[in-house]
């Protein structure tokens, strides 16, 4: 079988190495496309894909199209809000991800970026710890857990709200959980948001949550930039000179940012929470090796579609 490596924004060359092992050690052919310029040029590659492996890539019914053979996607990485889940059931191709493979270096990122703000850029000026500050974790998967690892070392009390995750996860892993997404937002000084982007979530981080958030208010986004009502968040920062934002990828209004809230924001150039070579290793091998195990078994193992 064909497996295509279809990454805009390639892995690490390390990862690579492992995957394409990984791919043959399995009895399969690895091709790889990366910084593809155009979806044309994906498309000219898919044609003979019996699989495929993605980060953020787009698959949607022209890739599908235009990929007759296709079987199985596995979207190297947790949020699947790229792969059109719909198209893939209707043309019997299973979709997957591989969650928790890339969580530490999402949470190192948000940390990162936390310590940098909290310092004002390493600016030489007086800054601020985050030991005993108080950090709400918006939802409590595998980068909550990490998250909330990372954040007891730093001596931060860490509060989560995650209506599908038993309270007992969350107090064995020392977090106090909520009742309300708004008892999130007006007891923690820090939001860290760690929802995925679907139609329940998109738009929803707005002026009702952030205007509840305490003085000193900094919210983290290395989530999707999609979660957020990026209009109401301006708002609530020209009214609140206290508040803060940090994100895994800049708004689509960032220039909004660099005129009104100088020192107050940070924007990554590229999505690069998962840009380690430890997770596109994890996320990479992972990948390949369920497409490995479902083609041997039809193991199935990670599924995000439903089946035709
Ligand atoms: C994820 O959902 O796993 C992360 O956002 C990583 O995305 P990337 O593979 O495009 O870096």
């Amino acid at each position: 079988m064909k497996v295509l490596v279809a990454t805009e924004k390639p892995f690490a060359s390390a990862a690579i190495t492992q995957i394409r092992e990984a791919v043959e050690k399995g009895g399969h052919e690895m091709v790889l496309l990366e910084k593809y310029k155009t979806p044309q040029e994906l498309y000219a590659v898919a044609g003979d894909a019996d699989a495929m492996i993605v980060r953020s890539d787009i698959v949607d019914a022209a890739l599908i199209g235009a990929a007759p053979k296709l079987k199985i996607v596995v979207r190297a990485g947790a949020g699947y809000d790229n792969l059109d889940l719909n198209a893939c059931t209707g043309n019997n191709i299973v979709a997957m991800n591989t969650p928790g493979q890339n969580s530490n270096a999402v949470a190192e990122l948000a940390f990162g970026m936390m310590l940098f703000s909290a310092r004002g850029g390493f600016d030489g000026k007086t800054g601020s710890e985050l030991m005993g500050k108080t950090l709400g974790l918006h939802a409590f998967g595998n980068v909550g857990k990490c998250m909330a690892h990372i954040g007891t070392g730093l001596g931060m009390k860490i509060l989560a709200f995650d209506p599908f995750v038993d309270r007992k996860i969350m107090t064995d892993a020392g977090v106090t959980p909520v009742e309300t997404v708004e008892d999130l937002y007006s007891s923690c000084q820090y939001v860290s948001l760690h929802i995925p982007a679907n139609d329940r979530t998109r738009n929803s981080i707005g002026e009702k949550l952030l205007s509840l958030m305490p003085p000193g208010a900094v919210l983290v986004n290395t989530a999707r930039k999609e979660v957020i009502n990026e209009a109401e968040l301006v708002t609530v920062m020209e009214k609140r000179s206290d508040m803060k934002y940090l994100s895994d990828v800049a708004p689509d209004n960032a220039e909004l940012y660099a005129q009104k809230f100088a020192g107050r924001y940070f924007f990554t150039p590229k999505k690069m929470g998962a840009q380690t070579e430890e997770a596109n290793i994890n996320a990479g091998v992972a990948a390949a090796r369920q497409i490995v195990s479902f083609f041997a078994t039809g193991d199935e193992t990670f599924r995000v579609n439903k089946p035709k």
